[in-house]
């Protein structure tokens, strides 16, 4: 495997393999690798001939009072991961590679649009803007064919595929099912914040969006009554949990249903134990 720093050595590489004819598998993280993460590589593997893993905490999807500074990271730990998964190319820039100006001195964005407005965008205002920005410039950075997400970010995801089509990047974004632990809940680098009793309390997500498909099967079409039961299953299994969203939306455009369930739904939520924040969703068909 290959470790570069700069957007310059990464594009000799990425060019390189190009011009042999091979194709070019992007999964942009940031870092502290999970199962989740490496059913990415492994998809980018299995898809494409030179997988460039890259690795940056992206200061801009972070909000003021959010977990940016100590987001986890084990660099070390990472290198081994995603070489022993099949990563060729490693990329991990700096903050002045990513953000010349800094930060505070990006001055052109990418702006997400609607399909920004509800679920994590209401809750987390200029996230998706700083994920697109980002994303946006390791795409210009290292021209992949296919770029890999996982299904537990849908609505990055959605945004992503949409910010490809609208702006003219060659790039084929790829979904990735959910990776979880054996509870059911889904793989977070964020679960380290857990503790053990939050942990176990929080498989009851899964469970309730599980609930939620069941009874959509049985024939609830009704979005507020199948939030309400979502609700009432948190409040009764996770004694610590304080619910953010619970909503049932377009899969998609993502905006909240104006009546009842007629074509496929995201049924999302996001939940806070202490001062971490999970997300889960699943979609569903009527
Ligand atoms: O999903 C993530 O880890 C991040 O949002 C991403 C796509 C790497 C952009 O920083």
């Amino acid at each position: 495997m290959d470790e570069v720093t700069t957007g310059s050595e990464a594009r000799q590489i990425v060019r390189r393999a190009r011009c042999a004819g091979c194709s070019i598998g992007l999964v942009p993280t940031m870092g502290y690798l999970h199962e989740g993460h490496l059913s990415l590589v492994a998809a980018a593997r299995h898809e494409t001939d030179l997988v460039v893993t890259s690795i940056f905490v992206n200061p801009t999807q972070f909000g003021p009072n959010e977990d940016f500074e100590r987001y986890p990271r084990d660099m070390e730990r990472d290198r081994q991961l995603a070489a022993a998964t099949g990563t060729d190319l490693l990329v991990v820039p700096s903050g002045t590679e990513m953000y010349p100006d800094g930060p505070q001195g990006q001055r052109v964005w990418v702006e997400p649009g609607p399909l920004a407005k509800y679920l994590c965008g209401a809750s987390r205002p200029g996230h998706f803007r700083g994920v697109a920005t980002v994303v946006a410039k390791l795409f210009a950075m290292l021209e992949p064919d296919r770029a890999y997400f996982g299904e537990k970010d849908f609505q990055q995801a959605a945004i992503i595929r949409r910010m490809a089509r609208d702006l003219g990047f060659p790039v084929e974004v790829r979904t990735v099912p959910t990776v979880r632990e054996a509870s059911g809940l889904a793989r977070s680098s964020r679960n380290v914040y857990l503790s053990g009793e939050e942990r176990e309390q929080a498989s009851v997500l899964r469970a309730a969006l599980l609930e939620a498909a069941g009874n959509i099967a049985a024939g609830e079409r009704d979005p507020s009554a199948l939030e309400a039961a979502i609700r009432s299953r948190i409040a009764s299994g996770a004694p610590a949990a304080r619910v953010d969203y619970v909503s049932v939306v377009d899969a998609q455009t993502l905006q909240p249903l104006e009546g009842y369930i007629e074509r496929d739904v995201l049924v999302a939520l996001a939940v806070y134990f202490g001062g971490t924040r999970l997300i889960d969703n699943i979609t569903v068909s009527p």
